[in-house]
């Protein structure tokens, strides 16, 4: 099946476009991000078509994002978190080498609560991240060949090991 090498996904924040460019760049490839691809599309960031058009609108452009990148390229691919909602990409993504990155609640909100803009999480991120992840858990499992923990690793050890599970060449 041709397609990415590595298809990142997993909650928001926990590092899918930092692990993706290191394991780019150890795989001699490149890596690409559907959130940006969505945003170059629309000439705005991710957080503005939330605002602007809503989630729906994005949920149709990403799902459009996704199609395009898992068939067309080749490299690292990172998908936005909740692109596993959809039930087509969900299709989509059976059996590639789709992994999936994990962390605890402490630590999501540690590293989502007070950076970039991230539209899902604006009141009472605790809640609502643990809310997303119940809902979220199962399809990330569904879709995913393998799990990796981002807890108390640095993003180098992540790329390490993902490249291990997926029995990929180290350079
Ligand atoms: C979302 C995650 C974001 C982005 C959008 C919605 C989600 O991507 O697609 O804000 O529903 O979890 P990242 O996971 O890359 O932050």
């Amino acid at each position: 099946m041709s397609g990415p090498a590595v298809i990142l996904v997993g909650p928001m924040g926990v590092g899918k476009t930092t692990v993706g460019r290191i394991l780019a760049e150890r795989l001699g490839t490149t890596c690409r991000d559907t959130d940006d691809d969505v945003a170059e599309r629309a000439g705005k960031p991710v957080a503005e078509i939330f605002i602007d058009e809503g989630e729906e609108h994005f949920r149709a452009l990403e799902r459009e994002a996704v199609q395009a990148a898992v068939t067309g390229h080749d490299g690292v691919l990172s998908l936005g978190g909740g692109a596993v909602l959809a039930a087509e990409t969900r299709l989509l993504l059976a059996g590639r080498p789709v992994v999936l990155l994990e962390m605890g609640v402490a630590e999501a909100v540690r590293r989502t609560g007070l950076d970039a803009p991230r539209p899902l999480l604006t009141v009472n991120p605790r809640q609502q991240w643990r809310q997303l992840m119940e809902e979220r858990r199962p399809l990330y499992a569904e879709v995913a060949r393998a799990v990796v923990s981002t807890e108390d690793r640095t993003p180098d050890e992540v790329a390490d090991e993902i490249l291990d599970v997926l029995e990929l060449k180290k350079s």
